[in-house]
């Protein structure tokens, strides 16, 4: 006897959390979900093919609504045409994720739009699959082709990704204590241009020890050990590049070390700076941190979020 085929479903929604990515001392490759924040995307299936966006709701400059411009939207695209989707898809694009903030925006709604698609396929993509196309939608907004949002949005947590062409991604453990500080002033700044000021090359001797505090860092992680974790919490690379993008970035990088973070850095392209600590301290730095942009006459919104945040996921069917 056949099985009965599953109802196929005709409007799905789908939650994409913001996230901090690069972790500092792991430009491009090594992000973790935030668990405040996240954007939403709505998907109809339409008997017209073609990805159509109707509408982006909660932000307040003008995304683009052409599809191939559009991360969510291009995302779309590129899996449409991969797998040939005979239906079409409409969709309305919730932004909860600050603009140009440094916590993945583009990325999340990239992630929510394939994973809200992929609930509508008879035969459903593995993660892996999925990572892929949200990737092309990525790439639409800064420019380049990196993972280090898009891959912990996907899956949760702290992931590292290995390759491009190729992805491979791994969840790697976090000490249970420890929290994350996110403090984001309210200013906009461009990936493209915070990506666009970087130098092509670099010292072999910050490579050294570039790879040194990121070999430390996630073995300080596996093995819950908070010493190296906080020496090896050093990005040499690109934080010394950036860091004159972000008026008072000194001064609150300063507050939360002085208040007992265990590190402390941008997130993503910035201008939202970030703070690892343990959970005790986590108010006394984010206090902090907000006084020290608010002397900068930056006012902010702040969040403590864990590091091990389930990653996307259909929140209505
Ligand atoms: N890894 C990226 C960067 C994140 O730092 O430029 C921003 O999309």
């Amino acid at each position: 006897m056949n099985a009965t085929p599953a109802a196929r479903l005709n409007e799905v929604v789908a939650f994409a959390p913001a996230t901090v990515g690069n972790v500092g001392v792991g430009f491009d490759i090594l992000g973790h979900t935030v668990r405040a924040v996240g954007d939403r995307v709505r998907i109809r299936r339409s008997a017209q093919p073609g990805v159509r966006i109707l509408a982006i709701t909660g932000c307040e400059a003008s995304l683009p609504l052409e599809a191939e411009k559009n991360t969510a939207g291009m995302a779309l695209v590129s899996m449409t045409q991969a797998l040939g989707l005979e239906f079409g898809m409409e969709l309305t694009i919730e932004k909860g994720i600050p603009l140009g903030s440094g916590l993945g925006g583009s990325a999340a709604s990239a992630v929510a739009a394939v994973v809200a698609a992929n609930a509508l396929l008879d035969e459903p993509l593995s993660k892996l699959e999925l990572l892929k196309f949200a990737m092309q939608g990525e790439a639409v907004a800064s420019g380049s082709v990196h993972v280090d949002n898009i891959a912990p949005s996907l899956f949760g947590g702290l992931v590292l990704t290995v390759g491009i062409d190729h992805p491979r991604t791994k969840q790697i453990p976090v000490p249970p204590s420890v929290r994350c500080v996110l403090v984001h002033p309210h200013m906009f700044l461009s990936t493209r241009e915070a990506r666009r000021i970087l130098r092509k090359t670099v010292d072999l001797s910050d490579v050294v020890w570039q790879t040194a505090n990121l070999a430390g860092f996630i073995s300080g992680c596996y093995t819950n050990d908070l010493p190296m974790i906080r020496d090896a919490f050093e990005d040499v690379i690109i934080e010394p590049q950036r860091a004159q993008l972000i008026p008072g970035f000194k001064a609150v990088k300063q507050a939360a070390m002085s208040n007992r973070a265990l590190g402390c850095s941008i997130s993503g392209a910035g201008p939202t700076i970030f703070a690892w600590c343990e959970d005790a301290y986590a108010e006394g730095i984010r206090a902090a941190m907000v006084e020290a942009f608010a002397e900068h006459n930056l006012a902010s919104d702040h969040w403590i979020s864990a590091i091990d945040a389930e990653g996307a996921r259909v929140v209505e069917a």
